[in-house]
């Protein structure tokens, strides 16, 4: 009898720290072994493949529930192929908290779209409106299993001021989540948009004008010193330059508990990309704004230093010409009116390997480490994102060597455009497994929508605070709310 169920035999098994030749025995949908000759009752030929962990995408929003009723144009059906297309096996998506509404039946509503993924996933819970009763109602939620906290410091209706940014921060001290943090100066952005609005500068181009560095990094500093002052863990989403990642870098030599992500549209798109004729540049406008290429080497460098650790997609679901995407507002209205975002969860690992691995500026190592294992590692996914005995067989089948023309059919997504149209990439996924069954082979996707599994994240060590607070004072835990009363 044969000793695994699956073996993919012959390919040259890829972790975080090394890369060798060896079989994957899967054994009731877990990697079992992983060695030489081992024999399965299925055999999948990984000769001349790369064989990795299930790209793990911490930051993508997908069907996502707006304010205004309806959704996101892309959908857990929808955005699940475009993982499996591009070689991800597990995301993290957004629960949003409305303001003046509780969490709870927006996060049920929410978690029935997502029964409909082909890939496993879990939820960060965006909060808006930290008052009393939904701070009273974070543990609750965090015991769900949803062990991530999301803080927009711009953007209108979401963001928070300093004072509700602390008491979200206390919150998840009391309750043991991380706290991922969109990081801009919200008054700074609203001073210059208005400027530029009366200035006649209204075009794609300026969205990026409205928001220089100075902007993301005022409020990095900020979000890091609050989370300091609190004593809670944090991660900076999307970084776009070396000088944001400076100030992660000083927070982490003084001890902070604070990681750092970036995505593939500041290593591979300009501000420039914006500047294109009539409401073209839509396509391209994202939040922080994407820089130029100079900023692009600086970011590779902090990469590899492993300032920034994560590389995630923030894949958008807006498409171009829908009424719900882009031009929602219409086309003839100023950026500050133009949805923010990018759809890239296809084009993440391709973009990574082929601008990272494949110009040799990290090794294939590095890609795992920063596409699967540290997030998973990060976000408490415990089964995720490795290859080793123990972990889902969540495994890519990646030949890098294949090169592949970017375009948006290639994309599989919802989305009617890819801002990376025409591009060519080096490396590709061949084939993809989720806990051991085939779920993309050459291109189709064979993986059911629905056969994806909520993924609940139980409290974990890597997030622990640190223990170190001003005066020795535990603020967070006298759970004082914004009302002045304790929190019940
Ligand atoms: O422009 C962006 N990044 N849009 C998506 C929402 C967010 O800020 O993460
Ligand atoms: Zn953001
Ligand atoms: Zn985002």
């Amino acid at each position: 009898m044969a000793d695994y169920d699956c073996v993919v035999r012959g390919g040259t098994v890829v972790t975080a720290s090394d890369a060798y030749r060896a079989d994957v025995g899967i054994r009731a949908g877990r990697i079992a072994a992983v060695g030489q000759n081992l024999t399965g009752a299925q055999t999948v030929d990984a000769g001349g493949l790369l064989v990795l962990p299930g790209g793990v995408d911490t930051h993508c929003h997908i069907e996502q529930l707006r304010a205004e009723g309806g959704t996101d144009e892309e959908t857990f059906a929808s955005g699940s192929h475009a993982a499996l297309l591009g070689g991800t096996t597990t995301a993290i998506t957004f629960s949003t908290q409305f303001k003046g509404h509780p969490i709870g039946p927006t996060l049920d509503a929410y978690r029935l779209l997502a029964r409909a993924s082909a890939i496993d996933y879990s939820f960060h819970q965006i909060i808006t409106d930290p008052t009393d009763a939904v701070l009273a109602e974070i543990p609750g939620i965090v015991a769900r299993g949803i062990r991530s906290l999301k803080v927009f410091l711009t953007y209108d209706p979401f963001h928070l001021d300093d004072g509700q940014y602390l008491q979200v921060l206390a919150a998840a001290r009391r309750c043991g989540a991380l706290v991922t943090v969109h990081c801009e100066n919200y008054d700074a952005i609203d001073w210059r948009s208005k400027a530029l609005i009366a200035d006649g500068r209204t075009a794609p181009k300026y969205h990026a004008w409205s928001r220089p560095v100075e902007v993301e990094r005022e409020a990095t500093y900020r979000a890091i010193t609050l989370a300091e002052l609190v004593d809670t863990p944090i991660q900076i989403f999307h970084v776009s330059c070396a000088e944001v990642a400076k100030e992660i870098a000083r927070a982490q030599a003084r001890g902070v508990k604070v990681w750092a992500e970036t995505c593939p549209q500041y290593l591979t798109l300009t501000a420039d990309d914006m500047d294109r004729p009539g409401f073209e540049g839509a396509k391209f406008m994202c939040s922080p704004a994407p820089r130029d290429k100079a900023a692009q080497a600086g970011l590779w460098d902090t990469i590899r230093r492993g300032t920034i650790d994560v590389i995630s997609s923030d894949h958008s679901g807006f498409g171009f010409t829908g009424d719900r995407g882009k031009r929602m507002h219409g086309t003839d209205v100023p950026f500050t009116q133009i949805l923010n975002g990018v759809p890239g969860v296809t084009a993440r690992l391709p973009l990574i390997f082929s601008e990272g691995v494949a110009t040799g500026r990290i090794g294939v190592t590095d890609f795992v480490r920063l596409t699967a294992t540290q997030p998973a590692r990060l976000f408490g996914l415990t089964r995720k994102g490795r290859i080793a005995p123990g972990a889902d067989a969540d495994i890519v089948l990646w030949d890098p060597q294949r090169r592949v023309t970017l375009t948006n059919a290639v994309m599989g997504h919802a989305i009617d455009y890819t801002p990376y149209e025409g591009r060519d990439v080096t490396g590709w996924p061949e084939a993809v497994m989720l806990r051991g069954q085939m779920a993309m082979q050459s291109g189709k996707v064979v993986a059911a929508p629905g056969s994806g599994r909520f993924i609940g994240r139980a409290p974990y060590d890597f997030i622990k605070p640190t223990g170190r607070l001003p005066n020795g004072f535990d603020a967070a835990a006298m759970a004082i709310g914004p009302s002045g009363k304790t929190i019940v």
